[in-house]
């Protein structure tokens, strides 16, 4: 009995130390406490958030300044404002992931930035499992710039509670940020797994050679306003119109790189069977990279030093200027053949954001 109670005092001990630890002494930075989000779009924050999304579309890197100018006016404006805060997060994301289309040396500041962002924007609507999965990327890339080993592992922590919650999205975040590790590390042999099991959700028995994984692919009609709930990030749609090639570009790459270049070549070609693929603006890239995947195998794998110019040609798709854009970018034959008077207001719901069936 005396035992018990001895064992009952020293466990309350340690609860009260804990909830010490986390009431007064847990210090959090960046991301600010939960609070409830807003769905009421303002003049101001609706114009912010159209202008982000013709811009992206469009790939203007260079208007990103002013798309952050006229966000963060709506953040200031209403920083519940879940579709401007998300958006936030998204643009300094985009200019960190084509920071190739810049003189700057750095990203700290997006980097820092997009951390607070996604991070706010998760807390309010953790539902948004998408949110959760550029969180731990954006996590990943701060804690390797400042070498910081808890921060990666939390980003790594992140990544994986996001697979667990939505595995066809957040598994191709997590396996694209990994592919810029060198090919003989253990994280890059697992985003490959990764990657290998999620093509295997677009067409069951994968085989990139077999009619049926051909036929599976075209059979992928563009998303219009239909609500597939997770399952719609497999598609083209007015938000990621060539997300199908990009897909199989990044995947192509990322087996190349492994030196695997001979499949890498199969894969890329599942690209040409997506019906957008003839509109699609890096129709090329893709299909020079079909050429030269033997000699690509020793240029993917090559370093690159902090602030070097790369080519497309021959660099891996993340590590390029369009590697948001390769599934992102609407060209204007897009615009004329699949989205002439589409109104995408009707896919953008706010279902779509809180991921309802
Ligand atoms: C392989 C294709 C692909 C690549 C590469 C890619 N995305 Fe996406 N992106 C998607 C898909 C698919 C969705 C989800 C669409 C949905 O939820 O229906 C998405 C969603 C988004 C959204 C939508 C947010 C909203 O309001 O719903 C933004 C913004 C975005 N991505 C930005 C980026 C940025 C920035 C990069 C570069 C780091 C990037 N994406 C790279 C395919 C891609």
């Amino acid at each position: 009995m005396k035992k018990l109670i001895f064992i009952g005092i020293v466990f309350l001990a340690v609860c009260g130390w804990a909830v010490y630890q986390i009431i007064f002494n847990s210090v959090n930075t960046i991301t600010q406490s939960a609070k409830n989000y807003s769905w009421a779009e303002s003049t101001l924050s609706k114009s912010a958030n159209e202008y982000f999304w013709d811009q992206f579309h469009l790939g203007n890197y260079d208007s990103i300044p002013v798309i952050l100018e006229k966000l963060t006016s709506a953040y200031i404006n209403d920083p519940n404002d879940i579709r401007t805060v998300t958006h936030l997060a998204f643009t300094h994301m985009w200019a960190i992931a084509e920071h190739q289309n810049s003189n700057k040396t750095s990203t700290i500041e997006h980097a820092t930035m997009a951390q607070k962002y996604f991070g706010e924007s998760y807390q309010m609507n953790p539902r948004d499992t998408r949110i959760l999965s550029f969180l731990s990327s954006v996590k990943l890339i701060n804690g390797s710039i400042s070498q910081d080993d808890g921060l990666l592992k939390d980003g790594y922590l992140n990544g994986l509670k996001a697979i667990r919650e939505w595995k066809s999205f957040s598994a191709f975040s997590l396996a694209y940020t990994m592919s810029r590790l060198p090919y003989a590390d253990q994280k890059y042999q697992e985003a490959m797994e990764l990657m290998r099991n999620l093509a295997f959700d677009y067409a069951a028995n994968f085989n990139p050679k077999s009619k049926e994984t051909q036929q599976a692919i075209s059979e992928m009609k563009l998303l219009k306003n239909e609500h597939l709930s997770k399952d719609r990030v497999f598609y083209n749609s007015w938000v990621a119109p060539h997300n199908i090639e990009g897909f199989f570009m990044a995947y192509g790459d990322m087996l190349v790189k492994n030196g695997d270049w001979e499949e890498g070549i199969d894969v890329y070609k599942l690209a040409r069977f997506s019906e957008q693929y003839d509109s699609w603006d890096y129709k090329d890239i893709l299909e020079n990279r079909i050429i030269n995947a033997k000699a690509n195998v020793e240029m993917f794998r090559m370093e690159i030093p902090q602030g070097q110019k790369t080519e497309i040609e021959n660099t891996l798709l993340i590590q390029t200027k369009i590697s948001c854009r390769s599934c992102h970018q609407m060209s204007i034959p897009d615009v004329k053949t699949f989205f002439t008077n589409y109104d995408e207001s009707n896919l953008l719901t706010k279902s779509f954001y809180l991921v309802e069936k």
